[in-house]
Protein backbone atom coordinates (compact mmCIF):
# COMPACT_ATOMS: atom_id res chain seq x y z
CA UNK A 1 0.00 0.00 0.00
CA UNK A 2 1.41 3.11 -1.02
CA UNK A 3 0.67 5.43 2.06
CA UNK A 4 0.85 8.85 -0.07
CA UNK A 5 -1.76 7.94 -1.89
CA UNK A 6 -4.86 8.92 -0.15
CA UNK A 7 -7.72 6.55 -1.61
CA UNK A 8 -10.69 5.96 0.61
CA UNK A 9 -11.17 1.98 -0.23
CA UNK A 10 -7.98 1.30 -1.04
CA UNK A 11 -7.88 -2.23 -2.92
CA UNK A 12 -5.72 -5.25 -1.73
CA UNK A 13 -4.15 -5.49 -4.73
CA UNK A 14 -3.67 -3.45 -7.93
CA UNK A 15 -3.13 -4.43 -11.44
CA UNK A 16 -2.82 -1.05 -12.08
CA UNK A 17 -1.73 1.86 -10.22
CA UNK A 18 -1.75 5.47 -11.29
CA UNK A 19 -0.01 8.05 -9.26
CA UNK A 20 -0.28 11.88 -10.21
CA UNK A 21 -0.34 11.45 -13.90
CA UNK A 22 -0.54 14.58 -15.38
CA UNK A 23 0.44 15.15 -19.53
CA UNK A 24 0.79 19.13 -20.48
CA UNK A 25 0.93 20.36 -24.26
CA UNK A 26 2.71 22.92 -25.91
CA UNK A 27 0.21 24.60 -28.30
CA UNK A 28 0.74 27.72 -30.67
CA UNK A 29 -2.30 30.05 -31.44
CA UNK A 30 -2.05 31.71 -34.12
CA UNK A 31 0.62 32.67 -36.74
CA UNK A 32 2.37 35.24 -34.20
CA UNK A 33 1.42 34.20 -31.19
CA UNK A 34 3.69 32.68 -28.59
CA UNK A 35 2.95 29.07 -28.02
CA UNK A 36 -0.11 28.40 -24.60
CA UNK A 37 0.59 25.07 -21.94
CA UNK A 38 -2.76 23.38 -22.20
CA UNK A 39 -2.60 20.89 -18.93
CA UNK A 40 -4.85 18.24 -20.20
CA UNK A 41 -4.05 15.45 -17.62
CA UNK A 42 -3.50 17.44 -14.43
CA UNK A 43 -2.46 15.03 -11.20
CA UNK A 44 -4.81 11.74 -11.55
CA UNK A 45 -4.26 8.67 -9.04
CA UNK A 46 -6.37 5.21 -8.57
CA UNK A 47 -5.66 2.04 -8.25
CA UNK A 48 -7.38 -0.63 -10.63
CA UNK A 49 -8.18 -4.11 -8.86
CA UNK A 50 -8.04 -7.04 -11.02
CA UNK A 51 -11.14 -8.43 -12.79
CA UNK A 52 -12.81 -4.88 -12.08
CA UNK A 53 -14.32 -1.74 -13.81
CA UNK A 54 -12.98 2.03 -13.30
CA UNK A 55 -15.77 4.35 -15.18
CA UNK A 56 -13.77 7.87 -15.45
CA UNK A 57 -16.45 10.41 -16.62
CA UNK A 58 -16.08 13.95 -17.84
CA UNK A 59 -17.37 16.54 -20.14
CA UNK A 60 -15.71 16.42 -23.66
CA UNK A 61 -12.34 18.11 -23.34
CA UNK A 62 -11.89 16.87 -19.49
CA UNK A 63 -8.63 15.10 -20.41
CA UNK A 64 -10.12 11.34 -20.53
CA UNK A 65 -8.46 10.73 -23.88
CA UNK A 66 -5.54 12.24 -22.63
CA UNK A 67 -5.45 10.02 -19.69
CA UNK A 68 -6.30 7.18 -21.87
CA UNK A 69 -3.31 7.25 -23.90
CA UNK A 70 -1.07 7.27 -21.03
CA UNK A 71 -2.35 4.63 -19.63
CA UNK A 72 -2.06 2.44 -22.51
CA UNK A 73 1.64 3.62 -23.29
CA UNK A 74 0.17 5.48 -26.64
CA UNK A 75 2.15 8.02 -25.00
CA UNK A 76 4.58 8.53 -22.11
CA UNK A 77 3.18 10.24 -19.28
CA UNK A 78 4.07 14.12 -18.75
CA UNK A 79 4.62 13.19 -14.67
CA UNK A 80 3.84 11.00 -12.37
CA UNK A 81 4.36 7.43 -12.07
CA UNK A 82 1.73 4.78 -13.87
CA UNK A 83 2.76 1.01 -12.42
CA UNK A 84 2.24 -2.30 -13.39
CA UNK A 85 3.05 -5.39 -11.22
CA UNK A 86 4.43 -2.94 -9.06
CA UNK A 87 6.95 -1.40 -12.03
CA UNK A 88 7.15 2.09 -12.74
CA UNK A 89 6.31 1.74 -16.54
CA UNK A 90 6.44 5.94 -16.68
CA UNK A 91 10.14 5.91 -16.95
CA UNK A 92 10.70 2.57 -18.31
CA UNK A 93 13.11 1.65 -21.35
CA UNK A 94 12.31 0.24 -24.40
CA UNK A 95 12.48 -3.57 -24.05
CA UNK A 96 10.57 -3.29 -21.02
CA UNK A 97 7.53 -1.06 -22.58
CA UNK A 98 7.19 -3.60 -25.16
CA UNK A 99 6.81 -6.22 -22.91
CA UNK A 100 3.88 -4.36 -20.63
CA UNK A 101 2.10 -2.83 -23.96
CA UNK A 102 0.58 -6.88 -24.78
CA UNK A 103 -0.77 -5.95 -21.07
CA UNK A 104 -2.70 -3.16 -21.73
CA UNK A 105 -5.10 -2.66 -24.80
CA UNK A 106 -7.03 -0.10 -26.11
CA UNK A 107 -10.57 -0.20 -27.44
CA UNK A 108 -11.19 3.41 -29.50
CA UNK A 109 -14.68 5.08 -30.29
CA UNK A 110 -14.60 4.78 -34.06
CA UNK A 111 -13.48 1.12 -34.60
CA UNK A 112 -13.41 1.70 -38.61
CA UNK A 113 -10.38 4.17 -38.05
CA UNK A 114 -8.61 1.31 -36.53
CA UNK A 115 -9.46 -1.68 -38.49
CA UNK A 116 -7.58 -1.67 -42.50
CA UNK A 117 -10.16 -1.51 -45.28
CA UNK A 118 -8.17 -3.95 -46.86
CA UNK A 119 -7.73 -6.83 -44.23
CA UNK A 120 -9.42 -9.54 -43.67
CA UNK A 121 -10.85 -9.23 -39.98
CA UNK A 122 -9.25 -12.44 -39.30
CA UNK A 123 -6.26 -11.26 -40.45
CA UNK A 124 -6.94 -8.25 -38.19
CA UNK A 125 -7.43 -10.13 -35.02
CA UNK A 126 -4.31 -12.46 -35.40
CA UNK A 127 -1.75 -9.54 -36.31
CA UNK A 128 -1.41 -8.84 -32.62
CA UNK A 129 0.03 -12.17 -32.34
CA UNK A 130 1.78 -12.78 -35.22
CA UNK A 131 3.76 -9.45 -33.80
CA UNK A 132 3.84 -10.30 -30.49
CA UNK A 133 3.73 -13.89 -30.26
CA UNK A 134 5.88 -17.10 -32.33
CA UNK A 135 2.84 -19.12 -32.35
CA UNK A 136 2.33 -20.70 -36.38
CA UNK A 137 0.08 -19.70 -38.28
CA UNK A 138 -2.87 -22.17 -37.47
CA UNK A 139 -2.59 -21.72 -33.86
CA UNK A 140 -2.97 -18.02 -34.29
CA UNK A 141 -6.19 -18.88 -36.27
CA UNK A 142 -7.90 -21.15 -33.71
CA UNK A 143 -6.82 -18.09 -31.07
CA UNK A 144 -8.74 -15.88 -33.74
CA UNK A 145 -11.43 -18.05 -34.26
CA UNK A 146 -11.62 -18.93 -30.55
CA UNK A 147 -11.75 -15.09 -29.37
CA UNK A 148 -14.03 -14.55 -31.96
CA UNK A 149 -17.23 -16.54 -30.94
CA UNK A 150 -16.80 -15.09 -27.38
CA UNK A 151 -17.53 -11.88 -29.35
CA UNK A 152 -20.53 -13.26 -30.97
CA UNK A 153 -18.56 -13.37 -34.25
CA UNK A 154 -19.85 -16.43 -36.58
CA UNK A 155 -16.65 -18.69 -38.26
CA UNK A 156 -17.16 -17.57 -41.74
CA UNK A 157 -16.76 -14.03 -40.63
CA UNK A 158 -13.29 -14.38 -40.31
CA UNK A 159 -12.12 -13.99 -43.86
CA UNK A 160 -14.68 -10.88 -44.81
CA UNK A 161 -13.69 -7.15 -44.17
CA UNK A 162 -14.81 -4.52 -42.41
CA UNK A 163 -17.14 -2.51 -44.63
CA UNK A 164 -19.18 -5.49 -44.24
CA UNK A 165 -19.93 -4.86 -40.98
CA UNK A 166 -22.42 -2.60 -38.79
CA UNK A 167 -21.41 -0.52 -36.34
CA UNK A 168 -22.10 -2.78 -33.38
CA UNK A 169 -20.12 -5.89 -34.89
CA UNK A 170 -17.48 -3.65 -35.93
CA UNK A 171 -16.50 -2.52 -32.07
CA UNK A 172 -17.25 -6.56 -30.96
CA UNK A 173 -14.11 -7.07 -33.86
CA UNK A 174 -11.74 -4.44 -32.01
CA UNK A 175 -12.89 -5.58 -29.14
CA UNK A 176 -11.74 -9.64 -30.09
CA UNK A 177 -8.28 -7.48 -31.56
CA UNK A 178 -7.86 -6.21 -28.19
CA UNK A 179 -8.33 -9.39 -26.21
CA UNK A 180 -6.80 -11.97 -28.46
CA UNK A 181 -3.38 -11.17 -26.62
CA UNK A 182 -5.14 -11.74 -23.44
CA UNK A 183 -4.24 -8.27 -21.56
CA UNK A 184 -4.43 -8.19 -18.03
CA UNK A 185 -6.24 -4.28 -18.48
CA UNK A 186 -8.73 -2.87 -21.50
CA UNK A 187 -9.00 0.80 -21.44
CA UNK A 188 -12.36 1.43 -23.77
CA UNK A 189 -12.37 5.19 -24.66
CA UNK A 190 -16.42 6.03 -25.85
CA UNK A 191 -16.06 2.39 -26.93
CA UNK A 192 -20.24 2.74 -27.32
CA UNK A 193 -20.77 6.26 -27.77
CA UNK A 194 -21.20 5.98 -32.02
CA UNK A 195 -23.66 3.00 -31.73
CA UNK A 196 -27.20 2.97 -31.97
CA UNK A 197 -29.06 2.98 -28.02
CA UNK A 198 -30.52 -0.19 -29.17
CA UNK A 199 -26.89 -1.87 -29.90
CA UNK A 200 -25.56 -0.32 -27.28
CA UNK A 201 -26.75 -2.37 -24.36
CA UNK A 202 -25.53 -5.88 -25.97
CA UNK A 203 -22.20 -4.38 -26.69
CA UNK A 204 -22.44 -3.55 -23.13
CA UNK A 205 -23.08 -6.82 -21.42
CA UNK A 206 -20.50 -8.43 -24.07
CA UNK A 207 -18.17 -6.85 -22.00
CA UNK A 208 -20.02 -7.78 -18.50
CA UNK A 209 -20.05 -11.31 -19.99
CA UNK A 210 -16.29 -11.10 -20.98
CA UNK A 211 -14.82 -9.63 -17.92
CA UNK A 212 -16.62 -12.76 -16.23
CA UNK A 213 -14.98 -15.24 -18.39
CA UNK A 214 -11.45 -13.80 -19.22
CA UNK A 215 -10.65 -11.77 -15.55
CA UNK A 216 -9.89 -8.13 -17.14
CA UNK A 217 -9.65 -5.07 -15.62
CA UNK A 218 -11.29 -2.42 -17.68
CA UNK A 219 -10.69 1.49 -17.76
CA UNK A 220 -13.82 2.59 -19.00
CA UNK A 221 -14.20 6.60 -20.71
CA UNK A 222 -17.59 8.21 -20.86
CA UNK A 223 -18.77 11.11 -21.28
CA UNK A 224 -22.30 9.87 -20.21
CA UNK A 225 -22.72 8.79 -15.97
CA UNK A 226 -25.72 6.77 -17.59
CA UNK A 227 -23.69 4.26 -19.60
CA UNK A 228 -21.64 3.17 -16.90
CA UNK A 229 -24.28 2.95 -13.86
CA UNK A 230 -24.73 -0.97 -14.36
CA UNK A 231 -21.11 -2.13 -15.05
CA UNK A 232 -18.49 0.31 -13.17
CA UNK A 233 -17.33 -1.19 -9.44
CA UNK A 234 -15.33 2.81 -9.01
CA UNK A 235 -15.98 5.92 -10.99
CA UNK A 236 -13.74 8.82 -11.39
CA UNK A 237 -15.25 12.17 -12.24
CA UNK A 238 -13.09 14.56 -14.09
CA UNK A 239 -13.04 18.65 -14.85
CA UNK A 240 -10.63 19.98 -16.71
CA UNK A 241 -7.94 17.71 -16.34
CA UNK A 242 -8.06 16.53 -12.38
CA UNK A 243 -10.48 14.29 -10.55
CA UNK A 244 -13.18 16.26 -8.65
CA UNK A 245 -14.39 13.11 -7.02
CA UNK A 246 -13.77 9.21 -7.03
CA UNK A 247 -15.57 6.16 -5.05
CA UNK A 248 -17.70 2.84 -5.33
CA UNK A 249 -20.37 3.37 -8.16
CA UNK A 250 -23.23 3.58 -5.30
CA UNK A 251 -21.51 6.07 -3.36
CA UNK A 252 -21.11 8.20 -6.82
CA UNK A 253 -24.70 7.21 -7.98
CA UNK A 254 -26.77 7.40 -4.90
CA UNK A 255 -24.97 9.92 -3.00
CA UNK A 256 -22.98 12.30 -4.99
CA UNK A 257 -20.93 14.78 -3.26
CA UNK A 258 -19.41 16.94 -5.97
CA UNK A 259 -21.66 19.71 -7.63
CA UNK A 260 -20.54 18.87 -11.13
CA UNK A 261 -21.15 15.03 -10.22
CA UNK A 262 -24.58 15.89 -9.29
CA UNK A 263 -25.21 17.85 -12.46
CA UNK A 264 -23.67 15.00 -14.28
CA UNK A 265 -26.25 12.89 -13.15
CA UNK A 266 -28.96 15.27 -13.19
CA UNK A 267 -29.05 14.75 -16.88
CA UNK A 268 -29.09 10.98 -17.03
CA UNK A 269 -32.26 9.11 -17.54
CA UNK A 270 -33.84 7.39 -14.87
CA UNK A 271 -35.00 3.77 -15.17
CA UNK A 272 -37.85 4.22 -12.52
CA UNK A 273 -40.08 7.32 -13.77
CA UNK A 274 -41.58 7.64 -11.01
CA UNK A 275 -38.47 8.44 -8.72
CA UNK A 276 -38.47 12.33 -8.13
CA UNK A 277 -35.05 13.62 -9.76
CA UNK A 278 -33.79 17.43 -9.37
CA UNK A 279 -32.51 18.58 -12.51
CA UNK A 280 -29.51 20.73 -12.80
CA UNK A 281 -28.75 22.47 -16.12
CA UNK A 282 -24.74 22.99 -16.28
CA UNK A 283 -24.87 27.20 -17.41
CA UNK A 284 -21.60 27.83 -19.73
CA UNK A 285 -18.93 26.01 -20.92
CA UNK A 286 -16.44 24.23 -19.78
CA UNK A 287 -13.78 26.66 -19.45
CA UNK A 288 -10.62 27.27 -22.24
CA UNK A 289 -7.74 25.09 -20.89
CA UNK A 290 -5.13 27.25 -21.69
CA UNK A 291 -6.84 29.79 -19.00
CA UNK A 292 -8.77 27.89 -16.08
CA UNK A 293 -10.29 29.44 -13.66
CA UNK A 294 -8.48 30.64 -10.44
CA UNK A 295 -9.45 28.27 -7.18
CA UNK A 296 -11.61 25.95 -7.90
CA UNK A 297 -11.89 25.19 -11.34
CA UNK A 298 -15.46 24.66 -11.44
CA UNK A 299 -16.48 27.63 -9.54
CA UNK A 300 -17.62 30.02 -12.83
CA UNK A 301 -20.90 27.27 -13.07
CA UNK A 302 -20.98 25.91 -9.81
CA UNK A 303 -24.86 26.24 -8.30
CA UNK A 304 -23.13 26.36 -4.77
CA UNK A 305 -19.88 28.85 -5.14
CA UNK A 306 -18.76 29.94 -2.25
CA UNK A 307 -15.64 33.61 -2.28
CA UNK A 308 -13.11 30.57 -1.11
CA UNK A 309 -13.70 28.56 -4.17
CA UNK A 310 -12.62 31.79 -6.37
CA UNK A 311 -9.39 31.84 -4.51
CA UNK A 312 -8.15 28.61 -3.49
CA UNK A 313 -7.92 25.36 -5.12
CA UNK A 314 -9.72 22.72 -3.02
CA UNK A 315 -7.98 19.10 -2.54
CA UNK A 316 -9.08 15.64 -3.38
CA UNK A 317 -9.95 14.25 0.06
CA UNK A 318 -11.88 11.75 1.68
CA UNK A 319 -15.21 11.84 3.25
CA UNK A 320 -16.90 8.80 3.88
CA UNK A 321 -16.46 6.17 0.56
CA UNK A 322 -15.61 9.12 -1.71
CA UNK A 323 -12.52 11.31 -2.41
CA UNK A 324 -13.92 14.79 -3.08
CA UNK A 325 -12.70 18.30 -4.22
CA UNK A 326 -15.33 20.67 -2.67
CA UNK A 327 -15.03 23.83 -0.51
CA UNK A 328 -18.80 23.38 0.15
CA UNK A 329 -19.43 19.72 0.08
CA UNK A 330 -15.99 18.27 0.85
CA UNK A 331 -14.13 16.85 3.70
CA UNK A 332 -14.17 19.96 5.75
CA UNK A 333 -17.55 20.67 5.25
CA UNK A 334 -20.18 20.65 8.32
CA UNK A 335 -22.86 18.99 6.11
CA UNK A 336 -22.86 17.03 2.61
CA UNK A 337 -24.07 20.41 1.65
CA UNK A 338 -27.10 21.71 0.45
CA UNK A 339 -29.31 20.14 -2.04
CA UNK A 340 -29.36 21.29 -5.15
CA UNK A 341 -33.30 22.32 -5.69
N1 LIG B 1 -2.20 16.20 -28.77
C1 LIG B 1 -2.73 17.31 -28.24
N2 LIG B 1 -2.21 18.53 -28.48
C2 LIG B 1 -2.72 19.63 -27.94
N3 LIG B 1 -3.79 19.65 -27.12
C3 LIG B 1 -4.38 18.48 -26.84
C4 LIG B 1 -3.88 17.25 -27.39
N4 LIG B 1 -4.68 16.25 -26.92
C5 LIG B 1 -5.60 16.82 -26.13
N5 LIG B 1 -5.43 18.17 -26.08
C6 LIG B 1 -6.23 19.11 -25.29
O1 LIG B 1 -6.31 18.60 -23.98
C7 LIG B 1 -7.61 18.75 -23.44
C8 LIG B 1 -8.19 17.42 -23.07
O2 LIG B 1 -8.46 16.70 -24.26
P1 LIG B 1 -8.93 15.16 -24.28
O3 LIG B 1 -7.97 14.36 -23.48
O4 LIG B 1 -9.14 14.77 -25.69
O5 LIG B 1 -10.33 15.25 -23.50
P2 LIG B 1 -11.63 14.32 -23.60
O6 LIG B 1 -11.21 12.98 -24.11
O7 LIG B 1 -12.15 14.27 -22.19
O8 LIG B 1 -12.58 15.00 -24.52
C9 LIG B 1 -8.41 19.51 -24.50
O9 LIG B 1 -8.36 20.88 -24.20
C10 LIG B 1 -7.66 19.21 -25.78
O10 LIG B 1 -7.82 20.23 -26.71
MG1 LIG C 1 -12.01 11.85 -25.69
Amino acid sequence: MNASLPHATPPAEAVMEAIDLAQSYEVSRGVFATSATVKAVAGISFRLAPRSTLAVVGESGSGKSTLARMLTLIERPGAGSLRLDDVDVAEADARTLRRYRGEVQMVFQNPFGSLNPRQTIGKAIEEPLLVNTSLSAAERRARALDMMSRVGLRPEHHGRYPHMFSGGQRQRIAIARALVLRPKILVLDEPVSALDVSVRAQVLNLLVELQEQLGVAYVFVSHDLGVVRHMADEVLVMYLGRAVEHGPRDAIFDAPLHPYTRALLSATPVADPEAKKERIVLEGELPSPFNPPRGCPFNPRCPLVVERCRVEMPPLAARGAQRVACWVTGADAPAAGPALT
